[in-house]
């Protein structure tokens, strides 16, 4: 029903079955080495050795590997399905382990849904529900909220939000019915007050645990444990009749919020993690309880005390081959790292995973190994807080049911584990190590492929709005998590060593580069006054950077201006930025309520008046006096190096130009993306050609032209009768679609495009929530089959071609308001060379076999007939 359901709908929004033909592409996640966001869920399989999987808040899900890498289950969310990558549970099945469950939604406005897989997340069947879920919600580290019966594994169990209450299912997950004898959905609320409604929702029920040993195979379990974000009243419920009635556990300490609830069944207890928040980024107190079944009784076995309890519990593991042997983690301790503790003993007596020796001195009780994302290391978290090698965030451990030397946990950033942990009760010495290889879980924020140096520079923040607290980290963001600042990519397929170095910010907002001089970058960041100023510049593509505003520190007038535009507005400097083409001026249209700022020399940064502070911007890659600007329907031209802009002409119906991208090698040949479809002006903005059969387009790029000197590959994320990635090596008169059903790429207004300008066909795709990704072609290009006008055009002239492999897209009408100048030379041009355009004074012949076909107003090209 709901796959039916839902391909009514892309119906209705897609009249067009697949309007482009499609060419293969290889795509592969430039590799960052793991993690770099939150890894709220690790949960083994209890019955298939080997078997686990991760889910995120952003990044969809991940199964394991034999080789401790992970695989992607979700890339085939496109844009129809991005909250598909918000995780907020999930559940393996027991009894056929090839069956798995996740409940998806990340608090869009859209309802929620459980995938089902019976294939260990190969391919899934959504559910949908009639309510939303949050993936990337406050206590999305409670769980799991979603549990598949051990003994009847057609039924299993939903924990929803926002007093939605209990869910039930008995056709395994396809359908579900609210479960009316559970009561209580849940009381806590992070912040009744934020208006936004992200910390005003009820977190509602945290976990939902079976008790495997009270029933037997074949039938539903009789008892079930429920515990609920409440905290002063009843959290923690059970059934003993397989969920008909409830009642609370006697004896139960509500003061504060059960984060899980993981079950021993050979000791018949059940372990719990309380925390006095919500998580994952808070928490100062806590407990672990554990509850003896056959006798109902509750004992505290939390394993420190006193002034040492500064932190709240998240993870609970307990070791299934070894009954009594538990690990907890404390949730978040800031200070002077994160911390787990590991008992044999049934919570009696635990021990650290370090200690302090002589102070400050740490006794690390492990050696520590971030091979795998070098970059994660000591170096990289703030040290004055700590080093927080450890983690922060740790909601999720679990130990490989049938290997007591393996266990994982994740943390705000990536997931830690170890091979040898037997030996934490041996020599009391584990080696730790980052384990998320092929997790990729970042939010790239800017994307550039300079023409020399490095081939990728990112710039790498987190979802939505960033914020900085000084109660946390300089280097946490809005979910806690850490914020990457972005990298110089020297190599695609092996992480870097370091992130960007000095200026380090909340997270880098966008980067640019000088045409002219492309090692000289500019990158902006995002966070609040006492991080100084957001904006750095380097000569070395990236590899240093300086803030030498204001043309010596001891000027302040630029450090106080950026200061103010910060500390005005709090905490948001953000925005664009476009480097001029020698370098040496950075316009900079922040986020901050300061509107769009220009800095000539390093000088500080005055107002832009003339330019909207909504605009897109864009430097001419040629002349250094030359920005462009875009905002409503207008576009905007400066030639005084950014000081004043003028509206050149309109961008048709436009309300909301998303991009602009300027050819590399010609000035004013300049590309607009809008909410309208796709715009090209040869002639600085004067006047602009609409792209037809382009009704909307987000980000877009221009890479390596398909011959040599041709013109540059164009490459769009749009709706050309239907979404996706396109390229054109015409220019937008012929497209191919580049992305397949297995590579949707998320939603797609969040995402960033870059091109290379070295490799033909080389595209860079970064998501809101995975990572970066590339993409090269694989397969033949599909034949073009439009034709670009062959007639000089002239002002306001209609041209109508037929589009490739298209049957009922409208057909392709290019609006020409401007005028190309032809040759007099009456030489013959060889096929695949320049045949015309603006001041082309060579043969306008073709040489036969092929005819000369106009590419824009600078570019007309010998192509085969
Ligand atoms: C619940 O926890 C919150 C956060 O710690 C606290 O402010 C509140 O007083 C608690 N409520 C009760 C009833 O214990
Ligand atoms: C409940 O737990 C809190 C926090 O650990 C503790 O202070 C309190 O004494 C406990 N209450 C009971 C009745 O055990
Ligand atoms: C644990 O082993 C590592 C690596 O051999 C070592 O550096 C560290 O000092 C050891 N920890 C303790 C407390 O002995
Ligand atoms: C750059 O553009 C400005 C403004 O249009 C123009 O005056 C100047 O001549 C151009 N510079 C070069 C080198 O073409």
């Amino acid at each position: 029903m709901a796959v039916l359901k839902l391909l009514g709908i892309l119906a209705a929004i897609y009249p067009v079955a697949s309007a482009v033909n499609s060419q293969s592409y290889t795509w592969k996640n430039v590799k960052i080495g793991g993690g770099g966001g939150f890894v709220p869920g690790i949960v083994f399989n209890p019955s298939a050795k080997g078997l686990a999987y991760a889910r995120t808040d952003i990044g969809g899900a991940y199964r394991l590997n034999a080789d401790d890498s992970w695989t992607p289950l979700l890339d085939f969310a496109d844009d129809s399905r991005w909250n598909y990558w918000g995780v907020d549970a999930l559940a393996t099945d027991p009894v056929d382990p090839n069956r798995l469950y996740l409940a998806t939604g990340i608090w869009d406005p859209n309802n929620g849904q459980i995938l089902i897989s019976t294939d260990q997340g190969a391919s899934f069947t959504p559910s949908q529900l009639p309510f939303k879920v949050g993936g990337n919600m406050p206590g999305r580290g409670m769980g799991e909220r979603l549990a598949v019966d051990p003994n009847l594994n057609s039924v299993l169990f939903f924990g929803a939000r926002s007093g939605n209450g209990l869910w039930k299912s008995t056709n395994f997950g396809q359908t579900w019915a609210k479960v009316s004898s559970f009561t209580s959905t849940g009381t806590f609320i992070p912040d009744p007050t934020d208006s936004s409604g992200y910390n005003s929702d009820k977190l509602g029920i945290a976990w939902v645990t079976f008790d495997s040993t009270s029933g037997k195979s074949g039938t539903a379990t009789p008892r079930i444990f429920v515990g609920v974000a409440s905290n002063g009243t009843s959290n923690i419920f059970v059934s003993q009749d397989a969920g008909s009635t409830w009642s609370a556990v006697p004896g139960q300490n509500t003061t504060f919020l059960p984060h899980k609830g993981v079950l021993s069944p050979v000791e018949k207890v059940l372990y719990v993690s309380y925390s006095d928040g919500g998580g994952p980024y808070d928490g100062t107190l806590g407990a672990i309880m554990k509850y003896d079944i056959a006798n109902s009784k509750w004992t505290d076995i939390t394993p420190v005390s006193g002034s040492d309890l500064y932190f709240g519990f998240g993870g609970v593991g307990v070791d299934l081959q070894k009954p009594g042997t538990i690990m907890v983690a404390a949730l978040n301790s800031w200070w002077p790292d994160g911390q787990i503790f590991r008992s044999t003993n049934g919570g009696s007596t635990w021990s650290p995973l370090w200690q302090f020796g002589n102070y400050p001195d740490i006794n690390k009780y492990y050696s520590y190994d971030d091979s795998l994302a070098p970059w994660l290391g000591p170096n990289f978290v703030d040290t004055t807080l700590g080093d927080l090698q450890i983690g922060w965030m740790m909601e999720s451990l679990s130990i490989d049911p049938f290997d007591s030397n393996h266990f994982l946990y994740g943390t705000g950033s990536t997931i830690y584990g170890s091979r040898n942990l037997l030996q934490w009760d041996s020599t009391h010495n584990i080696t730790l190590k980052s384990m998320a290889d092929g997790i990729e879980e970042t939010s790239i924020q800017g994307l550039i492929s300079p023409p020399t140096g490095p081939s990728l520079l990112s710039a790498v923040g987190d979802l939505g709005g960033t914020f900085f607290s000084s109660s946390f980290s300089a280097e946490k963001n809005i979910d806690g998590e850490v914020a990457l600042l972005g990298f110089v990519h020297n190599s695609l397929t092996t992480a870097p060593q370091t992130e960007f170095q000095n200026p380090k910010w909340s997270t880098s907002a966008d980067i640019d580069f000088a045409g002219n001089n492309p090692t000289n970058i500019v990158r902006i960041g995002t966070g609040d006054s006492s991080q100084g100023k957001q904006v750095a510049l380097s000569t070395d593509s990236g590899a240093s950077w300086n803030q030498d505003f204001g043309a010596a520190d001891n000027v302040q007038g630029s450090y106080n201006l950026i200061y103010a535009a910060l500390s005005f507005v709090e905490e948001f400097a953000g925005g664009k930025v476009a480097f001029s083409a020698d370098g040496d001026t950075v316009l900079w249209r922040t986020n901050s309520g300061q509107g769009v700022l220009v800095s000539q020399f390093t000088n500080p940064f005055t107002s832009v008046s003339s330019l909207p502070s909504t605009a897109a911007i864009a430097s001419d890659k040629k002349n250094n006096s030359i920005f462009y600007g875009a905002a409503g329907s207008s576009f905007y031209l400066s030639t005084d190096g950014g000081k004043t802009f003028k509206v050149t002409s309109s961008l048709g119906s436009s309300t909301s130009p998303v991009k602009i991208v300027v050819n590399p090698g010609v000035t004013g040949d300049v590309w607009v993306s809008t909410d309208k479809g796709l715009f090209h002006s040869t002639n600085s903005g004067s006047s602009f050609t609409t792209i037809s059969g382009v009704s909307q387009a987000w980000a877009i790029a221009l890479g390596a032209p398909s011959k040599s000197g041709g013109y540059p590959a164009l490459f769009a994320a749009a709706n050309i009768g239907g979404l996706g990635y396109f390229r054109s090596d015409d220019s937008g008169v012929n497209w191919v679609k580049i992305n397949d059903a297995a590579h949707g790429f998320g939603s797609v207004g969040a995402n960033v495009l870059t091109a290379d300008p070295r490799i033909y066909g080389r595209v860079y795709i970064g998501t809101n929530g995975r990572g970066i990704w590339y993409g090269d072609a694989s397969g033949a290009a599909p034949p073009p089959t439009a034709t670009a006008p062959t007639t000089t055009p002239t002002s306001a002239s209609t041209t109508t071609t037929s589009r490739p492999g298209t049957t009922s897209v409208p057909g392709t009408t290019t609006t020409k308001t401007s005028t190309a100048p032809t040759s007099t030379s009456t030489g013959v041009a060889a096929a695949w060379s320049q045949c015309g355009g603006q001041g082309w004074t060579g043969p306008t012949q073709c040489a036969s076999g092929s005819v000369c076909t106009y590419q824009n107003d600078f570019y007309s090209q010998c192509l085969p007939q």
